[in-house]
């Protein structure tokens, strides 16, 4: 069954939580066991893939699974032990210009294109900085004083969050650098599809009027889900369900990507350049649809939502079913109404938002504040979660976002509908 939105992280420590030893005890043990869960989520996603596998980078946007693995590890190096830990020593001083990814006040950094090249430090190398890492930290949970808990602990949870969103990059990544080689290989053979959630089907009304949108302050998010706003949702209607394959495929049938009408200009250029055909991953083979799975090439499931399509592909196909994509807000205000089915756990839903900061957003100081507020630039917002999301990782106010060409995430499309 598709997921609904949990939180399976500690809530962070409330000011005052730590005023009795029980308590901060309580709490260093929640923080640890957190810690331990989410760093063994990320080695149980590589243990799937070969030291050779854990390499490869198969184009610019994608990024090794070593390299996923030691940049999680030198956040926390960079941004919990280094300022908290005045005894902790850097594991290796070649590795934060290695693994820094964009951090620019964090010091300088490796060309991403480039992270592919590094076969040293080889996977043995990373598996012991993971460790020297995670002794250290566990160690800072332990020991931290009462009066930096605080501090230490909403660093920790940014760490966390922040492995989580890697841990989906990790697997979207390889499956990319799959598709690539001509053996198919599957990421695990056992691996089965998310089953899209039953019940009726098609439109239903958005309640028009005036809602707050954003985070509501309850439990962990990013800076990007703020200020929570007021937003005016018009009279509309929205879908209960994603896109299928079945009706994607009545796109292909139809001409829909030789019909430069249906294309915005760079879109249909993309079209054009990339000789898209179809969705990411698809391929004809003995007169059928298949596609690149994590269990490696499957036929189409014509009732499954359809994945990894770009923004100009949801863009296109909604025009050629004489609907809309909608806005994050009417996506937002859907969801929290209880209208959406699948709006987790199965495809990220590409909204005709542009990634853009929220009225009076300004990003904190320093270098954590380039986490998000320096992207807010020609991305579009995706809503909802993916097969790869870890769980307790989504929620309601979630903004990912992507450039409009992308398609090796995830992926899919809600439809709207406005007017009568
Ligand atoms: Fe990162």
């Amino acid at each position: 069954m598709a997921r609904t939105a949990t939180s399976t992280l500690p809530r962070e420590v409330a000011a005052g939580a730590a005023s009795s030893a029980e308590a901060l005890d309580a709490t260093r043990a929640r923080w640890l066991a957190a810690f331990r869960r989410v760093r063994g989520e990320t080695e149980a996603r590589a243990a799937c893939l070969s030291p050779e596998d854990q390499i490869v980078q198969s184009m610019t946007d994608a990024s090794p699974t070593k390299w996923h693995r030691a940049h999680v590890t030198w956040f926390f190096e960079t941004f919990l032990l280094v300022p908290n830990d005045p005894t902790y020593t850097i594991y290796d001083e070649r590795f934060p210009f290695l693994f820094n990814s964009y951090y620019v006040a964090a010091g300088p950094r490796h060309a991403r294109p480039q992270r592919g090249m590094i076969t040293r430090p080889n996977h043995g190398d990373v598996t012991g900085y993971r460790a020297h890492v995670d002794a250290a930290v566990e160690k800072l949970i332990e020991s931290v004083p009462a009066a930096k808990v605080d501090e230490v602990f909403r660093i920790l949870e940014i760490g966390l969050h922040h492995e989580q969103q890697h841990q989906e990059l990790l697997i979207t990544d390889i499956l990319h650098a799959f598709v690539q080689n001509p053996t198919d290989p599957a990421y695990d053979p056992a691996w089965q599809p998310p089953q899209p959630a039953l019940g009726p089907r098609g439109f239903v009304d958005v309640p028009a009027g005036i809602h707050p949108v954003g985070h509501d302050g309850e439990g962990y998010f990013f800076d990007n889900e703020t200020p929570r706003h007021d937003e005016l949702i018009p009279p509309m209607r929205i879908n209960r369900h994603l896109v299928t394959n079945a009706e994607w495929v009545e796109f292909i049938d139809a001409g829909g990507y030789a019909t430069a009408s249906l294309w915005l200009s760079d879109g249909w250029a993309t079209v054009q350049e990339e000789a898209w055909q179809a969705p990411g991953y698809w391929r004809q083979q003995d007169g059928a649809w298949h596609s690149m799975t994590l269990a490696g090439l499957k036929p189409i499931d014509p009732a499954a939502p359809v994945m990894h399509v770009s923004y100009y592909e949801a863009d296109a196909f909604a025009r050629f079913a004489g609907k809309h994509l909608p806005s994050e807000a009417e996506w937002e205000v859907s969801a929290r109404s209880g209208l959406l089915a699948d709006a987790f756990g199965i495809a990220w839903q590409w909204t005709r938002s542009a990634y853009l900061p929220y009225p009076g957003y300004r990003a904190a100081e320093g270098a954590l504040g380039e986490y998000n507020g320096k992207f807010m630039v020609g991305q579009m917002v995706l809503r909802g979660s993916s097969l790869a999301t870890p769980e307790g990782h989504e929620r309601v106010s979630y903004r990912n976002f992507f450039y409009p060409p992308s398609r090796w995430q995830f992926s899919g499309v809600r439809l709207a509908a406005f007017g009568a």
